[in-house]
């Protein structure tokens, strides 16, 4: 059974945005995807305080649901993001949580992992939704295998044609990569030398001001993950994921 993790940063369980992340889901075979959906309400989420403590330590200070999300979210095979566009970007909730996740964006902690991204809108903004949430996701990591936003008008919420032809086609992704080993692509390619690099950085300037590299979640991660060895993603995840069972 595969794993579906749809995270929607509106809090209408039954608005735009859960129903067209439905409309796709929907489509997925129930005998071989299991979907959870979250939504903001169901998670206390603590405003960041802005300690760092998370570059630090593997976790947030804040004793709230951040562990239960992440957890939510890394255990899944494919990840779906999804917002309705507020003032042209993606939600206060939505930004929260990323902003609390913000060290898995130097350590590409979504290894890979199929991500699709979403939104919906009344009738514009969603460019710097749908571009935004591709760029922090693939700065953590994943792969994204698909990015949609329907909007009222032009009729495409309400259209049933545009739906039906959107989502076959990410459904038919989700299908596929959901069995297949992580993949890199390359905006990842492009992006795992200079984050290698800033890892390094971070381990020569311990060195030089003497303290210990270990308070350093970041490096730790990238060394005991054993990327700092690799010179591309690409290699790093065909060798972590070669043993992985391809079940198509
Ligand atoms: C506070 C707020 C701001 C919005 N800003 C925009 C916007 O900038 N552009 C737009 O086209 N629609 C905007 N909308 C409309 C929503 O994006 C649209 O109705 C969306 O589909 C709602 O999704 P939901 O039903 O999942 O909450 C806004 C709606 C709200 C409530």
């Amino acid at each position: 059974m595969k794993k579906i993790f749809v995270l929607i940063g509106s809090r209408r369980k039954n608005g735009n945005t859960a129903g067209f992340a439905k409309r796709i889901t929907d489509r997925l075979d129930k005998e071989k995807f299991e979907v959870e959906y979250a939504f903001p309400q169901d998670f206390n989420i603590a405003p960041c305080i802005g300690c760092s403590q998370c570059f630090l330590r593997t976790e947030c200070v804040s004793n709230d649901d951040l562990r239960l999300l992440h957890e939510k979210i890394l255990e899944s095979d494919v990840f779906i993001i999804a917002s309705p566009v507020y003032m042209h970007y993606f939600t206060a909730d939505l930004k929260l949580i990323i902003d609390k996740s913000s060290w898995w964006a130097h350590t590409l902690r979504l290894q890979g992992k199929p991500v699709v991204i979403l939104s919906t809108c009344g009738t514009n903004g969603h460019d710097t939704v749908i571009n935004a949430l591709d760029k922090l996701i693939t700065f953590m990591g994943g792969n994204v295998i698909a990015c949609s936003n329907a909007a009222a008008l032009p009729r495409q919420l309400g259209n049933d044609k545009w739906m039906q032809e959107v989502s076959e086609e990410i459904a038919n992704r989700i299908n596929k990569y959901a069995y297949i080993p992580h993949q890199s692509n390359t905006d990842l390619e492009e992006l795992f030398p200079h984050m290698k690099a800033a890892a390094l950085m971070q381990k020569a300037q311990s060195e030089e001001d003497g303290y210990s590299i270990d308070e350093f979640n970041e490096y730790i991660y990238w060394r005991d993950t054993g990327m700092i060895n690799y010179d591309s993603f690409d290699k790093y995840l065909n060798e972590k994921y070669m043993c992985k069972e391809v079940v198509v």
